[in-house]
């Protein structure tokens, strides 16, 4: 049931506030504690974590990562479950392991994770599905509480993916003693403040629409982003490719002048993410590259990001203001959003795109 909705990926876009609240409700008391389930992680036995996944399952561990070595100061290896598993790579003492699943039965992260039981010291997974094979076989499985995702193109499992994933960082870092009481509350009360601010990003999407319709007549576009948004620009590359057939590639914002660049033209869109942050700064002047060679930039920022960088761009989004760490969540909404509009104005298969499968069982 599409619940009024045309595609099963519009309403699950919009189910997103509703879904994180119910992750926030499952894993915080009412007095702000974090409430793993059975025994939960004691992260002062952790000295590194392995996270492994597939697609965009992988893009919530990557973002992960730059939590985790920021708040936590946890070193994190972060790979694909088919490269990973032909490796065979040294798995250290204290190891954490943490396998990323939508279905928990991706053929590869499962054999990932196979693959890690009896060297990591624990096994941990973040799924959808509590009776899937990874679900199963790990030593604790965090459920992301989603609700059933019909799009093949992963939506909200991926923002709920991330908040799971946050209030581990938060309870890592707690166990570690690199969090006071006061950050933790403020963390805290700004993950409540997320459905609300996410429903004011929803808001924007008849913006997106439009610029979505420019974008549909691209046939290749960048995305780019610095830090925290440079997992994030792959996400929306992904999402894009996935269900608009356009082609799209990310890179690190810094990585332009070492080859990407050579791409850009009059013709090439180029989507820039870059919330008013500390990196702000030196992604606007990687964009103004981009324009001097007439690059045509849609910038992805907030109200003061977009009133002091907005110059000479082809389109702006605003996005609502939201604490720094939390940006990654919020922007999935755009790079949702302008591929599931671009797609729809190309006529494309939205929840069912050529050649892909909802979960995939075989190698
Ligand atoms: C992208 C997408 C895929 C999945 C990937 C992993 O929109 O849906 O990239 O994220 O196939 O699937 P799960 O999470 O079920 O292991």
């Amino acid at each position: 049931d599409k619940g009024g909705y045309k595609h099963f990926m519009a309403k699950e876009i919009a189910e997103q506030p509703g879904v994180i609240n119910t992750v926030l409700q499952n894993y915080l008391s009412d007095t702000g504690e974090i409430t793993l389930p059975g025994d939960g992680i004691d992260f002062s036995d952790v000295d590194r974590i392995t996270m492994v996944a597939c697609g965009t399952a992988y893009l919530a561990c990557f973002t992960a990562k730059y939590w985790f070595e920021q708040i936590a100061r946890l070193p994190v290896e972060v790979d694909v479950a088919s490269e990973f598993r032909y490796r065979e790579p040294p798995i250290p003492a204290k190891t954490l392991a943490v396998f990323v699943s939508q279905s928990g039965e991706t053929a590869d992260t499962l054999a990932a994770l196979r693959y890690c039981d009896g060297k990591a010291d624990m096994i941990a997974s973040v799924v959808n599905v509590p009776e899937s094979s990874i679900a199963r076989e790990s030593d604790l499985a965090l459920s992301i509480h989603a609700g059933v995702e019909v799009g093949v193109a992963s939506t909200k499992a991926f923002t709920c993916q991330l908040t799971v994933l946050f209030l581990l960082v938060l309870k890592a870092a707690r166990d570690r003693g690199k969090l006071t009481d006061a950050d933790l509350e403020k963390h805290i009360a700004d993950l409540r403040t997320l459905p609300g601010i996410i429903n004011t990003a929803l808001a924007q999407s008849g913006k997106m629409q439009a610029t979505a319709q420019k974008l549909s007549h691209a046939s290749d576009v960048l995305f780019l982003g610095r830090g925290q948004m440079y997992p994030l620009a792959h996400e929306g590359a992904l999402k894009l490719k996935e269900i608009s057939y356009i082609h799209a590639e990310a890179y690190a914002s810094g990585e332009l002048k070492h080859g990407p660049i050579a791409l850009v033209d009059e013709s090439v869109p180029v989507i820039v993410m870059a919330p008013r942050d500390a990196l702000f700064d030196k992604t606007v002047s990687n964009m103004q590259e981009v324009m001097a060679r007439k690059g045509k930039v849609i910038l992805i920022s907030d109200a003061q990001g977009i009133a002091e960088a907005s110059d000479g761009v082809w389109s702006s989004i605003e996005m609502p203001s939201v604490a720094e760490a939390l940006t990654p969540i919020l922007y999935a909404l755009p790079a949702q959003l302008l591929a599931y509009h671009t797609a729809v104005a190309k006529g494309t298969d939205v929840d069912q795109p050529r050649n892909l499968a909802k979960s995939v069982t075989v190698e």
